[in-house]
């Protein structure tokens, strides 16, 4: 059982990959975006406040999210590996999860990082869609369905864009994600816990090197 993190900018290739390995390995992604998303969608107290800040592509306040990373660590408890997608985000979050993780007995294996050329990513995030259905995540031009307008995996023929998906916004998720995530990279350094992986890669690349670090 491993607890890995993926960490890099919006659009790197986080979620893609999570999901990967969640249906190839006993292990469960926890993204704190999916998560919000939900919130939003659900009109819960926390959805409510997060909305503006997500739609604006700012962050949502670390107690919220450490919040609900703990609530959800309880919730799956032991036994499955987890991989953190879109968080931590910020030093505040990455020295509460140190926190959550061992007081659930549980520590970090790996801290993946996603390298990527952010010039890239606006027309990898503006081409993005998923199926309304079940949630399975797809592109414009790099990942589409086998057969036009049906989704792979469930047969669904409803697919939706997220409304921070704009290029106004991405850039603001970029600038925090510069500003606030990629300063806590160091910590994780200074623990012997990064990997760095080729984001530029193509999919099924950046999954086997992904393979090779998790079997190492
Ligand atoms: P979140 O949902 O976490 O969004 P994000 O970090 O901006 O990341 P994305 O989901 O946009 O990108 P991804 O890296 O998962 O890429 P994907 O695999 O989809 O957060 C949204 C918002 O919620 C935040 O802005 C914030 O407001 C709030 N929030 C969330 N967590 C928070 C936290 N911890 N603290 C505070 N606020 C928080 O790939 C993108 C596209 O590219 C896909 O179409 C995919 O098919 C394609 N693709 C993927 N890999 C490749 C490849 N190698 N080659 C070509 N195409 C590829």
């Amino acid at each position: 059982m491993k607890d890995i993190i993926l960490l890099g900018p919006p659009g790197a290739g986080k979620g893609t990959q999570a999901s990967r390995l969640q249906d190839e390995h006993d292990m469960v992604q926890l993204s704190t975006g999916d998560m919000l998303r939900a919130a939003v969608k659900a009109g819960t107290p926390t959805g409510l406040q997060a909305k503006a800040v997500m739609d604006a592509g700012g962050l949502v306040s670390d107690e919220i999210v450490s919040g609900i990373i703990g609530e959800e660590l309880d919730r799956l408890g032991a036994g499955k590996g987890v991989i953190f997608d879109g968080y931590p985000r910020t030093e505040a979050q990455a020295l509460s999860l140190d926190e959550i993780l061992s007081s659930r007995g549980r520590k970090l294996d790996h801290v993946i990082e996603l390298v990527v050329d952010e010039d890239a990513l606006v027309d990898r995030i503006t081409g993005r869609y998923t199926c309304a259905t079940c949630n399975q995540g797809y592109h414009d031009r790099y990942l589409q369905p086998k057969v036009e307008g049906v989704c792979d995996q469930c047969g669904g023929t409803e697919f939706k864009r997220r409304p921070d998906d704009n290029e106004a916004t991405v850039r603001t998720r970029m600038a925090e994600y510069r500003a606030k995530t990629a300063p806590i990279l160091p910590i994780y350094e200074s623990r012997g816990l990064v990997a760095k992986v080729d984001g530029m890669a193509d999919i099924d690349l950046v999954s086997t090197a992904i393979e090779a670090i998790l079997k190492g």
